[in-house]
């Protein structure tokens, strides 16, 4: 079965009679009450179930938009699915809806049965559950009243058969908006916060927002990628020839060619080494760096992510050293509590 936002919203079909109740015919309201916080009490033990069937949740943000966070979440369930990992990837953006695009599922459409909400599978066999499911088709744009589109999150939460995982991603919109604050709150044990940036300085200005903004939500922040790092180039000259190129900004880059000729140079496009450095300055860890490549560009129109079409590439491999410093980060910081559960 497949629901549109208001059948999701409208979606409350339980009935309930309370012991020495049956006969007494309550009214329509109180029905209505009764139903409503019965749904809510099963929610609730259905996200403390989800807390411990899901080990690990992290949340990706980035105070930018366009800074590559939907492509990172996306690599980062891949990465750890490449692991033998369970995973599932929650895409919690309405306005830019590229995760199912980049997992293969465009024009999937939110599959429910029983009431219960179920993942598509993804590339690698990542469970995946998009906001973009609720679209009735792509090129008509949804205005999301602010409640509904916080319980929609909600019910993405708390009425989803994830199942057992490994990891849950989550990935949002830009900034430092409604959609984290809700999934704070409503999500237990939340093993903490990654934050993406590019390296230019307009992004970092944005980046170091949403690292006090981590601090607002008291979730831990398990570190900084520096995405769209450093472009590499390689080419073919003579053997051990040294090599001169103009980067960007005229910037003298060196390069020596090896026995058989072969030589490669990495562009810094814009600047490198920003993320590191808003890491130092706010004191939590820096997670690593992914290069810039074409390929997730492709990736993202062609819905084969670039881990899956060159699993041992580069940005792959960069991605396995990212997931290893998150999963240290991770194991470090088990148990932080995060805000009270409403
Ligand atoms: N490392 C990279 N190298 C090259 N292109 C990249 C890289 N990371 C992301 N991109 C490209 O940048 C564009 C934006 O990426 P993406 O949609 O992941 O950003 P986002 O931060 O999720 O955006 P939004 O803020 O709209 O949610 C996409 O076209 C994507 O393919
Ligand atoms: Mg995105």
């Amino acid at each position: 079965m497949t629901l549109s936002p208001s059948r999701l919203m409208a979606d409350s079909p339980v009935k309930v009679n309370f012991p020495g109740q049956a006969d007494s015919a309550p009214s329509v309201e109180d029905q209505k009450r009764m139903e409503q916080s019965y749904n809510q009490m099963k929610r609730k033990m259905s996200i403390a179930q989800m807390g411990k069937a899901i080990k690990h949740k992290i949340m990706v943000l980035s105070g930018k938009g366009g800074v590559g966070k939907s492509t990172v979440a996306t690599g980062l369930a891949l990465s750890l699915a490449q692991e033998g990992l369970k995973v599932g990837l929650l895409d919690i953006d309405i306005t830019g809806p590229n995760v199912p695009k980049m997992m293969g599922l465009d024009g999937h459409r939110l599959d429910v049965m029983d009431g219960r909400i179920h993942p598509a599978k993804g590339h690698l066999g990542v469970k995946v559950i998009s906001m973009a499911f609720l679209l009735e088709d792509e090129d008509t744009p949804v205005i999301w009243r602010g409640p509904i589109k916080l319980g929609a999150i909600q019910q993405f939460i708390g009425d989803v058969e994830w199942g057992n995982l490994d990891y849950l991603i989550i990935d949002f919109p830009p900034g430092t908006s409604d959609e984290p604050l809700t999934v704070a709150q409503n999500l237990p044990d939340i093993s903490g916060m990654v934050i993406v940036t590019t390296p230019q300085d307009v992004a970092l200005l944005d980046s170091r927002k949403s690292l006090t903004f981590a601090k607002s939500l008291k979730v831990d922040v398990l570190g900084v990628i520096e995405n769209m790092s450093g472009y590499t180039i390689h080419g073919k000259s003579m053997p051990n020839e040294d090599i001169e190129l103009f980067g960007p900004g005229g910037k003298t880059i060196n390069a020596t060619a090896d026995d058989s000729g072969l030589w490669s140079a990495t562009l810094d496009i814009f600047k490198s080494g920003g993320g590191k450095k808003i890491s130092d300055d706010f004191n939590v860890p820096f997670l690593g760096a992914l290069p810039f490549d074409p390929g997730f560009v492709r990736g993202g129109d062609d819905g084969v992510h670039r881990i899956v079409s060159e699993p041992e590439g580069a940005s792959a491999l960069a991605f396995a050293d990212v997931v290893s410093a998150i999963k240290d980060q991770v194991e470090k910081s088990s148990s932080i509590p995060g805000l009270e559960i409403i």
